[in-house]
C-alpha cells in the first residue's frame, strides 16, 4: 500500500480511538506510546518514509509532519481533560468541618449608644439626627452662646468657613427639631462631634453624644433628676449612687453635672476617679426661655428640660478600657472583646 493511503489509515484509526475513549486517566498515555511511542504507528510511518524515491518527498513529508503535529495536540489535549475530569472524582470527605467565616459585631460606640436609646425609648423618647456639618447658628447661636463664648473660638471649633463648622456637640439638634415640631417633644439624639482638642488617652477630637430633650407644659426639674437617676440605674446597675452639681451651659437655666458614684471602687476612692468617689458622665438642666424664644416656642407656656452624654467615655467606664483611641484604630484584637 502507497505511504499516503497508509497515512489516511493511521489518522482514521486515531481519530476513532480518541473517540473511544472512557474515562480512564492512563488512556492518553496509552495511545501516545501506540502512536508516537519509539515503535508507534506514526514512527513506523516515519521509518518507512525515509526509503520513498526522492522526488515524493517534499509532498508526503508534509502531510506526514502534519499527522504527527495533530496527533500530539490531540493526545495532549485529551490528557488534559482526563486528568481534569479525575480530579473531581478523588475521594472527598464530606464529614470535614466547615471553614466558618469570620462574622463582625458592632463597634463598642454603637453597642453603647444602642443600649442608651433602648433605655430613654421605653419611657418614650424617640430618635432624631442631625448633620455633622452644622451652621454657627444652629451650633452656638440659636442656643443662647454670646459672640464671644469661649467656646468659639479657634481653638476649640473646628470651622469650615465663616458660617459652617463641625458640630462641636449633639445640642443643634435640639435647635433642629425644635423648629419644625410643636410640643410635646422627647427626643433622644445621638451623634459624633469634632473639638479641636489634643488627643491623648483621655480625650480625642473626634467623640459621640447622646443629646436628651423634653418639651412639654409644667415640665420640672425633678422630673429631669428622676429621668437620669432611673438611666444611670439602668445602665450602670442598681447600687449605682448619683448626685447633681450646679453647672453652666449658656442654653440652660438652671444647669447641672451629673455623677455617679465610681462602680469600680463604689465611692472609696481609687484611680479611676482620681480618688474622689465619683465620675462625672453627663451636663443637664432646664431649657433656657432665650433659646424657647430662638425657636418660636412660647417660653411662658412651655417648659422644658435637655441632658448631653458623652459616649465614648461612659463606654471607657463601662468596659473598663484604658485609652480612648483605641475606639479609633481599628484593631480588630480591640474590638473582638466586646
Ligand atoms: N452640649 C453640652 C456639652 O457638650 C451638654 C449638654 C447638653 C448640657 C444638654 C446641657 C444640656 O457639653
Amino acid at each position: 500500500m502507497d505511504l499516503l493511503n497508509r497515512i489516511d489509515e493511521v489518522r482514521a484509526q486515531l481519530q476513532n480511538d480518541i473517540q473511544q475513549v472512557g474515562a480512564d486517566p492512563q488512556a492518553a498515555e496509552n495511545l501516545r506510546i501506540k502512536y508516537l511511542g519509539k515503535k508507534g504507528l506514526i514512527s513506523v510511518l516515519f521509518a518507512d518514509f525515509n526509503s520513498i524515491p526522492a522526488e515524493q518527498k517534499p509532498q508526503i513529508g508534509r502531510v506526514l509532519n502534519i499527522l504527527k503535529k495533530d496527533a500530539e495536540a490531540r493526545i495532549q489535549a485529551l490528557s488534559e481533560k482526563l486528568k481534569a475530569t479525575s480530579s473531581q472524582d478523588e475521594f472527598f470527605d464530606y464529614s470535614l468541618p466547615g471553614l466558618t467565616p469570620a462574622v463582625g459585631h458592632l463597634h463598642p460606640i454603637t453597642q453603647t449608644l444602642n443600649r442608651v436609646i433602648a433605655i430613654f425609648r421605653e419611657i418614650g423618647f424617640v430618635v432624631e439626627f442631625g448633620p455633622e456639618v452644622e451652621t454657627d447658628y444652629n451650633n452656638f447661636q440659636a442656643l443662647n452662646f454670646a459672640d464671644d463664648h469661649p467656646a468659639r473660638d479657634m481653638q476649640d471649633t473646628f470651622f469650615i468657613d465663616e458660617k459652617r463648622l463641625l458640630r462641636t456637640h449633639t445640642s443643634p439638634i435640639q435647635i433642629r427639631t425644635m423648629l419644625k415640631k410643636k410640643p410635646p417633644i422627647r427626643i433622644l439624639a445621638p451623634g459624633r462631634v469634632y473639638r479641636n482638642e489634643a488627643i491623648n488617652p483621655r480625650s480625642h477630637c473626634v467623640f459621640h453624644q447622646v443629646e436628651g430633650l423634653y418639651v412639654d407644659e409644667n415640665v420640672t426639674f425633678s422630673e429631669l433628676k428622676t429621668t437620669l437617676e432611673v438611666f444611670a440605674w439602668r445602665f450602670f446597675g442598681a447600687d449605682v449612687k448619683t448626685r447633681f452639681r450646679p453647672g453652666f451651659f449658656p442654653f440652660t437655666e438652671p444647669s447641672a453635672e451629673m455623677d455617679i458614684s465610681c462602680f469600680i471602687c463604689a465611692g472609696k476612692g481609687c484611680r479611676l476617679c482620681k480618688y474622689t468617689g465619683w465620675l462625672e458622665i453627663l451636663g443637664c438642666g432646664m431649657v433656657d426661655p432665650n433659646v424657647f424664644k430662638n425657636v418660636g416656642i412660647d417660653p411662658e407656656k412651655y417648659t422644658g428640660y435637655a441632658f448631653g452624654m458623652g459616649i465614648d467615655r461612659t463606654a471607657l467606664l463601662k468596659y473598663g478600657i484604658g485609652d480612648i483611641r483605641l475606639y479609633f484604630d481599628g484593631d480588630v484584637r480591640f474590638l473582638e472583646q466586646f
